[in-house]
């Protein structure tokens, strides 16, 4: 990706190990492929280069969901048993949520006072999310929604994060950080850093209507899915939609099944897989048949592993939260310190 724009992270940068990586996720539950291919497996490699904090980010959450808050404990506790069953370590990553952090919103505070309210307005989808929202009946014209990449700085430079894994979309509001950042800077003086999109090559990860793998499009296969169940899934999955009978020739290249293929498959039988959809030797039942060779015992081997943490400790969830928080209150003081005493404000003993 373009290393012109200094707000995404160069080669350079990455090669840099002393460097803080930071990313947040919302509470979204049990985990489903597009999260793991697309955001976990990263996750864990980062976890052995990088100083690394991964936290949930339930407060942004509630920008959209502050009616349905009745699950989200629950949602925080599965998703880090995921995490932790995909191999995030709570020795090598800081594991937190945002709420065990209430030095997050005195930050916040402190930085929606310098932002000005046309810094938010034009950050790109945000209107249309509130025009999209109120089509289906939800305000979300709020002061939480407008102020969102505010509240998402704070969690940023609360602990001085530098490299932030985020999806090109997200790049407007770390250029907004930035700013935010230059803003404090220049007003209180030299502190925090400005942080740098780390845009991965995210792996495609397709749902079963071929649209990106989401929970609100309702085309997930789940992490929590028996080989069955996800079977269930699979075998209606959208194909190349040209191909309508057996003896149509395939396009893989077009095929959303095929996106899965090469996650789970190996190269030669990914040559096979191309050779039979192009020549029509098979259907696509029988290729589907084939990556769930792979799929299956993939999901039974991720969730053996999570019980098997689960077994040796039920509380390990909430346990790994509590410690990560704890960890991370000790920094935000700190930081909470050091901006009071740049902005003048009362040092509470
Ligand atoms: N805005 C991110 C999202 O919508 C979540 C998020 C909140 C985040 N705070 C963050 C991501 C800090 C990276 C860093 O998914
Ligand atoms: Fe897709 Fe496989 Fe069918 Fe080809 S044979 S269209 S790759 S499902």
């Amino acid at each position: 990706m373009s290393s012109e724009n200094p707000a995404i992270a160069g080669a350079k940068d990455l090669a840099d190990n002393t460097k803080k990586v930071l990313t947040g996720y919302r509470p979204t539950g049990r985990i489903h492929l597009g999260h793991y291919f697309g955001n976990l497996e990263n996750m864990v490699k980062m976890q052995d280069t990088y100083e690394s904090y991964f936290f949930i980010v339930e407060w942004h959450a509630l920008t959209t969901a502050y009616e349905e808050t009745g699950r989200m404990n629950q949602y925080c506790e599965d998703m880090v048993l995921d995490w932790l069953a995909a191999g995030i370590d709570p020795e090598k990553a800081s594991i937190y949520r945002q709420s065990d952090v209430p030095q997050l919103a005195e930050l916040g505070v402190y930085l929606s006072m310098i932002t000005p309210v046309s810094w938010l307005e034009r950050v790109p989808a945000y209107k249309e999310m509130i025009k999209d929202y109120a089509s289906r009946g939800k305000d979300i014209a709020t002061l939480g929604f407008l102020g969102y990449p505010v509240w998402q700085a704070a969690d940023i430079i609360m602990v001085h994060g530098e490299l932030i894994p985020v999806g090109e979309d997200q790049v407007p509001h770390i250029e907004l950080t930035r700013e935010v950042v230059r803003k404090f800077n220049n007003l209180y003086g030299d502190y925090f850093k400005e942080p740098q999109a780390l845009l991965s090559e995210a792996r495609r990860v397709p749902g079963t209507d071929g649209r990106k793998m989401s929970k609100s499009y309702g085309n997930t296969i789940d992490l929590a899915d028996t080989p069955d169940e996800a079977w269930k899934k699979l075998k209606p999955m959208l194909t190349d939609p040209a191909r309508q009978r057996l003896t149509d020739p395939g396009n893989p290249d077009v095929c959303p099944v095929y996106d899965l293929h090469k996650l789970f498959s190996p190269d030669d039988v990914l040559e096979t897989v191309q050779e039979n959809c192009r020549g029509a030797k098979w259907g696509c039942i029988a290729c589907k048949e084939v990556l769930h060779q792979r799929l299956g015992p993939f999901l039974s081997e991720f969730q053996e592993k999570r019980a098997a943490i689960v077994a040796d400790n039920p509380n390990i969830g909430l346990e790994v939260l509590e410690a990560g928080g704890a960890k991370v209150r000790k920094k935000a003081d700190e930081t909470i310190y050091n901006v009071r005493e740049r902005m003048g404000i009362h040092l509470r003993k």
